[in-house]
């Protein structure tokens, strides 16, 4: 096993550290070169012909991937939904002919997301499975599979197959609101040379070792919050998901403008607030953070650096400047890394939390 682990101490680290080659094979080949548009060779022109609606179904690290696409459907045009693979037998929205059924499961083997995915099946829903592994039992079941070929992932926590399925959940959305649309709705300018540089950033985002200091800093505190809005806010999900998995220490996450909405009880100078800026509403995301300030609690502020909130929050975890739509994806990279390093600081079973799977195959 220590084979398997190379330079580092867990998998999950060797995992974070991954994701650059992770991203960089999961586009690859998936972006036409002639035209720089997003063609995902995967699916011959016109498979998502006349999609008006998507429903997304996952459970766990995926569902914050599926909410992340679901967005990136809704921005793209596309009306889109996540939800909970395991609550999709008593709140499923009705599917028709137009409903294309996205079931998100790294592993494609756990049981809640099979049994929404034959449920949408049996209503007469179009499917298609985003997974990691080639014969999974939802990549055989489904009607069609975008493989996102981030290589095999140990760790029971999720880490880098989170951070190419919301990749390729976001070229997705552009797929098939062109597909649907006649015409790719986005402006791609930016999106696209950005997607291609994500590797390299990633890789000097890992070099640096700001999330062990922030993770010394606020050690031993009551709970760890995050908060995020738009596409920041599956992120501040994933973030305290994380954080709970495998520091076993109380974190939640909240979208930004519903922290004054009750949550704000619980904040003293006891928890420290993990705010994520994804270039949406900024302003009132800063504003939600220094109201958690004002209350005692330490905020840090996860941002390019020369954003406002550099200035006001108490700490910052820096990301490179990148497209809106990818900013949170970096942004979640800090997150895992300051989750490994608190869980390290307490001595945590990092690779095999306790009472967790890597993949539940039980309903
Ligand atoms: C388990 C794992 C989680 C994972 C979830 C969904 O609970 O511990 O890390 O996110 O299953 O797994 P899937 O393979 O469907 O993505």
């Amino acid at each position: 096993e220590q084979a398997g682990k190379g330079e580092y101490d867990h998998f999950m680290l060797k995992e974070i550290h991954e994701q650059p080659t992770a991203l960089a094979q999961a586009i690859e080949g998936r972006i036409d070169p002639t035209n720089g548009r997003i063609a995902l060779e995967d699916f011959p022109p016109g498979t998502f012909d006349g999609v008006e609606n998507v429903q997304l179904i996952a459970c766990g690290t995926s569902y914050h991937a599926a909410l992340y696409g679901s967005l990136a459907l809704n921005q793209a045009g596309i009306r889109a939904t996540a939800l909970l693979a395991n609550e999709y037998s008593v709140t499923a929205p009705p599917v028709d002919d137009d409903t294309l059924v996205i079931a998100v499961s790294q592993s494609g083997e756990t049981a809640d997301t099979l049994s929404a995915l034959r449920q949408a099946t049996a209503a007469g829903a179009d499917t298609l499975t985003v997974t990691n592994v080639v014969g999974s039992t939802a990549a055989r079941e489904a009607d069609e599979t975008l493989f996102i070929r981030a290589g095999p992932e140990i760790g029971v926590a999720a880490t880098k197959t989170f951070s190419s399925q919301a990749v390729m959940l976001t070229l997705l959305a552009q797929r098939i609101a062109a597909d649907s649309r006649g015409e790719p709705p986005a402006d791609l300018q930016s999106l696209l040379p950005d997607l291609a540089q994500m590797p390299s950033q990633l890789e000097d985002l890992l070099a640096t070792d700001d999330a062990a200091h922030i993770a010394r800093q606020y050690q031993g505190s009551q709970s760890y919050f995050f908060i995020g809005r738009g596409l920041g806010y599956p992120v501040a999900l994933e973030g305290a998901l994380k954080f709970k998995e495998i520091t076993y220490e109380h974190a939640e996450g909240f979208a930004s403008g519903e922290l004054k909405h009750g949550p704000l009880a619980l904040v003293t100078p006891d928890t420290p607030v993990f705010a994520v800026f994804t270039g949406e509403e900024d302003e009132k995301t800063l504003k939600n953070a220094e109201e958690a300030q004002t209350r005692g609690a330490p905020v840090i502020a996860v941002c390019p650096e020369g954003h406002r909130a550099v200035e006001v929050a108490d700490e910052h975890l820096e990301i490179p400047d990148t497209d809106d739509e990818l900013a949170g994806l970096l942004a979640n990279v800090q997150l895992q890394l300051v989750s490994y390093h608190a869980a390290e600081l307490l001595d945590r079973p990092i690779d095999k939390p306790r009472n967790l799977a890597k993949s539940v195959t039980v309903e």
